[in-house]
């Protein structure tokens, strides 16, 4: 039998050719784009130019060729070679002029020491002249979009996102809620096996982070996304809006 995390790879890979042609998908990352640079204080003061990115689940990189512009380093992590392979010959396709700030790796993350994490984020330490790094990498913002309802331990993924981040560093992740029984309607039925849970419980994700050892951890509605979900149990297709949320939290 497979497990969730096959199923996910087989979907992510096979999706990963078409992923950025779907409106949807561009759309919620503009939203969750929008959301990290209003709330997280680095982009509001000046000073983002100085963060350090990791991003759990990045996919082709939507989120992390938004962001890349406006921090020093942003390092992709994605379960699915598919999507690396996607987000590799984006990073391949960029002028030769562009300064290359961001580098992405088929890992799954479970601990902050991960070898291909710290490889990555010493490839593009070197890459700005930095030489040589005698304690492991850190972070200054996690971020993550559409991808908390993949992970199945939750307390497992923020116990390891706090071990990724420097002292003062922010977790800024995005995904829709569980905001009761219809949530389930934002996957089609086919692509049901594989997700963990249908969205994120606000009390509960917030209850874990609380506990974890974040401090000034917010939990709060970040933007709506409107989208089409198939007939369903009698109910005809039609267009629904999902709230999604944003969780802000800091390593002190
Ligand atoms: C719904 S997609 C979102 C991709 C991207 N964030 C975006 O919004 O375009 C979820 C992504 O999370 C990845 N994923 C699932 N479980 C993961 C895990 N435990 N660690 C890292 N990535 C994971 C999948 O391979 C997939 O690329």
């Amino acid at each position: 039998m497979s497990t969730a995390l096959e199923i996910n790879n087989a979907r992510f890979n096979q999706e990963a050719i078409d992923w950025d042609s779907n409106k949807k998908h561009v759309e919620s990352v503009a939203k969750a784009f929008e959301a990290i640079t209003r709330l997280v204080p680095a982009f509001q003061d000046g000073t983002s130019k100085n963060l350090d990115v990791l991003e759990i689940g990045c996919g082709t990189g939507l989120l992390s060729f938004l962001l890349a512009p406006h921090v020093r380093s942003l390092v992709g992590v994605d379960t699915s070679d598919g999507m690396i392979s996607a987000f590799n010959a984006k990073v391949g396709a960029l002028p030769d002029d562009y300064t290359v700030n961001l580098a992405a790796v088929n890992v799954l993350v479970q601990e902050a020491d991960d070898v291909h994490v710290q490889g990555a984020a010493a490839a593009l330490a070197s890459r700005r002249g930095e030489s040589g790094h005698d304690t492991p990498y850190r972070f200054d913002l996690v971020v993550s979009h559409l991808t908390l309802h993949h992970i199945p331990s939750m307390p497992g993924i923020f116990s390891t996102l706090l071990q990724c981040l420097r002292p003062g560093g922010w977790i800024a992740l995005t995904d829709y809620e569980d905001f009761g029984p219809e949530a389930i309607a934002f996957h089609p039925e086919d692509k049901r096996p594989g997700v963990e849970r249908h969205g994120i419980k606000k009390d509960e994700v917030l209850e874990i982070i609380d506990g974890t050892g974040f401090n000034k951890v917010r939990v709060e509605e970040a933007f709506v996304l409107r989208k089409e979900v198939e007939a369903e149990d009698g109910k005809p297709a039609r267009e629904m809006d999902f709230p999604f949320i944003i969780c802000l939290a800091v390593r002190t």
